[in-house]
């Protein structure tokens, strides 16, 4: 999926009225436009212009409807043997930001990595006829599917091309823009080697299993995110593929999601303490409920603690009353080899959520405190001040000691660092 924001995430959903949109696509791309606008995802004339001009409903399946062409949600393309999505049109609102991220200017040369042909003619509208669209991606299906429908809709010039994006494609660089529309564990040398000067890099990285649309722009001999916004894509393919390890700790009724070299559990004593007492505490923390995007800035920072950690998936139906998680798909999860302790919520009063902590083995009641603790920290000195400093560095890069509150994320090429304003703790 290329879009999802998580249940609580973005800034709601766009549905048609279906009177119009059976009418006429036109009128579609209008109330389109004027939701991402008045949503704040549109903010340049330039990529409503986008928007409005190219048809989103000729790039997808035959058989979709305008309706569902025109929502402002991800359509699946394609899947693989296993039913999981390898490729889709992603979402209008996280195309929106992107595209504006990359802050494109006609002219501008841009390289796209994981294709559709949608998106790419968005880049082509905004570029125009000086501009240069590259568009690689590795199945070739895909690439035959974007050209073919690039054709039909008269933006010929961009260049789809079958490649493995993890090598950029150099014969057009360098670029003003790389925007990579797959998610990533790790940032390659091509994309930064290949990209000008004053160049952008738009990513959808991965950091420990959450993952955040980075804008990223040269600071010195690093990248320093400008942006970060949570959102969902499907994952790399190639030599690039850096799969999420993954633990069943209650059949496939419960996964623990592993995304840190560093993290090692044992499977089977998670699998028993599940069958031992459940630790329950609850925090003097609470949440307006409306707030509900103020999770994507809680579940970095619990991510961002310099210990073990992995994230929560389970099936509510059959693990209700054992495991009983804030989030279903993505719970922050603090962890010891042989135990667990996961963010759980309670209803407060009519207007606020309560947070607390479930933890199960030898080590929840530790686990379940440490949660706590962090749950108030994180109200007292990050809720209400700002979002973390994201940079990322060659690996092997030694950063200079801190005080500050700061985890590194180790991968093959790059070193993530993830800094929150304030002191440690
Ligand atoms: C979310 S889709 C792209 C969406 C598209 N840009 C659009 O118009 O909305 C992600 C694509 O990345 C492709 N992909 C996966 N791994 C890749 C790689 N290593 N290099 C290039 N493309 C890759 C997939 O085949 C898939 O088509």
């Amino acid at each position: 999926m290329a879009g999802s924001a998580g249940p609580f995430g973005g800034k709601g959903v766009i549905m048609l009225d279906s009177d119009v949109t059976r009418a006429n696509p036109e009128d579609a791309r209008r109330q389109l436009v004027d939701g991402l606008t008045s949503r704040g995802w549109i903010t340049q004339p330039q990529v409503a212009a986008a928007f409005a001009a190219v048809p989103r409903h000729l790039f997808t399946p035959a058989g979709t409807s305008l309706e569902t062409a025109y929502a402002d949600t991800v359509v699946i393309t394609r899947r693989g043997p296993d039913g999981k999505a390898t490729s889709s049109i992603s979402a209008p609102w996280l195309q929106a930001h992107m595209l504006e991220a990359a802050r494109l200017r006609p002219g501008a040369r841009v390289l796209e990595i994981g294709s559709g042909g949608y998106n790419a003619a968005l880049i082509a509208e905004i570029v125009g006829p000086a501009g240069t669209v590259v568009s690689v991606d590795i199945d070739p299906q895909v690439v035959a599917n974007a050209q073919d429908a690039l054709s039909r809709t008269g933006y010929d010039r961009v260049r789809a091309v079958h490649a493995d994006g993890e090598h950029g494609f150099p014969p057009d660089g360098p670029y003003d823009a790389v925007i990579v529309t797959v998610e990533a564990g790790d940032i390659p040398p091509a994309w930064n080697g290949q990209l000008t000067a004053g160049g952008v890099l738009v990513v959808p990285l991965r950091l420990r299993g959450h993952t955040r649309c980075l804008t990223l722009v040269r600071r010195d001999d690093h990248l320093i995110a400008t942006a970060s916004v949570q959102c969902g894509f499907v994952p790399m393919q190639g030599d690039g593929r850096d799969p999420v390890r993954r633990v069943p700790v209650r059949g496939d009724d419960a996964i623990l999601s592993l995304d840190d070299p560093t993290t090692q559990v044992s499977a089977d004593a998670l699998r028993a303490a599940l069958d031992g007492p459940r630790v329950e505490m609850w925090s003097p923390v609470t949440l307006a409920m409306s707030m509900g995007a103020a999770f994507e800035a809680l579940h970095l920072f619990l991510a961002s603690q310099p210990r073990p950690y992995g994230i929560l998936t389970v099936d509510r139906d059959r693990t209700a009353g054992l495991l009983d998680p804030q989030d279903r798909f993505c719970c922050p999860t603090l962890l010891t080899a042989d135990s667990l302790a996961y963010l759980t919520l309670r209803r407060h009063d009519d207007e606020a959520w309560q947070f607390g902590a479930h933890g199960f083995g030898p080590d929840a009641t530790t686990l379940v405190r440490d949660l706590l603790e962090l749950l108030t920290v994180w109200d007292q000195h990050h809720r209400d001040n700002g979002s973390p400093c994201i940079t990322v560095h060659p690996a092997g890069t030694r950063l200079p000691d801190t005080e500050r509150l700061r985890l590194l994320v180790p991968r093959r090429h790059t070193l993530t660092a993830i800094t929150w304003p304030g002191g440690r703790r």
